[in-house]
């Protein structure tokens, strides 16, 4: 699989054997993706991703430099996934990952997990030590990350701690983590606030 980390681009065709004019392309995101990325969120999420513990975690944060990526087949941006700067209770710096979406015409081709990857690739190329996430652990465990790791750390709200689940990117590194995972990210510059955004942190 080729990789040009200079160019910040990833090709791979590896599941489009059916369809070999697609390339997907994974690569950072620009300023230019962001208003489909969030179209993408919405259909994906609706607008209750707004009122999940893991926003609280995301909000007025801008993501981990290098680890906002977008999936791309031809000109259209079919995938999503961004990790945020936490501290996972004292002591223990790790990345949130979050959210993951996938164009709904476009699943079930390993998009998702390439983008997963990619992602972690990068991750420890940056020197990151662990991941944690809120997800479906049927879709997660195969990828390595795990509940045991997150048995000592709470989040700031409500979870279903079963889909709270982690994985150490340096072995140990979530070892003997506890408490309330904080965000740690740099401040985001003010953006035009989402339509939905502001009224379900309201309600939430
Ligand atoms: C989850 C999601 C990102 C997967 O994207 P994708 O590109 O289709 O993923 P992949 O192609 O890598 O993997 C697809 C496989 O994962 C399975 N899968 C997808 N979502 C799953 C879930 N929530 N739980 C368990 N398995 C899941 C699919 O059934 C498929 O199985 P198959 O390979 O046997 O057909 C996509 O379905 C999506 O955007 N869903 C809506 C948003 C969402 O739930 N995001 C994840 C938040 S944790």
């Amino acid at each position: 699989m080729p990789h040009e980390e200079a160019a910040m681009t990833y090709v791979c065709m590896n599941d489009f054997r059916d369809a070999a004019d697609l390339t997907l392309v994974i690569r950072e995101e620009s300023v230019t993706d962001v208003s489909a990325r969030e179209r993408l969120l919405d259909v994906a999420f609706g607008p209750s991703r707004f009122a999940k513990t893991c926003e609280r975690l995301r909000e007025g944060r801008a993501p981990a430099q290098g680890l906002a990526l977008v999936a791309h087949v031809g000109d259209e941006l079919v995938g999503t996934i961004r990790f945020w700067n936490i501290q996972a209770g004292p002591g223990h710096a790790a990345l949130l990952l979050g959210p993951l979406a996938v164009d709904a015409r476009h699943r079930s081709l390993g998009i998702g997990r390439k983008l997963i990857a990619e992602g972690l690739f990068r991750a420890v190329q940056r020197s990151h030590k662990a991941v944690i996430l809120v997800g479906d652990a049927a879709y997660y465990n195969p990828l390595g990350f795990s509940r045991a790791l997150t048995h000592g750390l709470a989040l700031p709200g409500p979870v279903d701690e079963a889909r709270f689940l982690g994985l150490e990117l340096d072995p140990g590194a979530l070892e003997g983590a506890s408490g309330l995972v904080m965000a740690t990210g740099a401040r985001a510059p003010r953006a035009a606030a989402h339509p939905q955004a502001a009224l379900l942190r309201q309600a939430a």
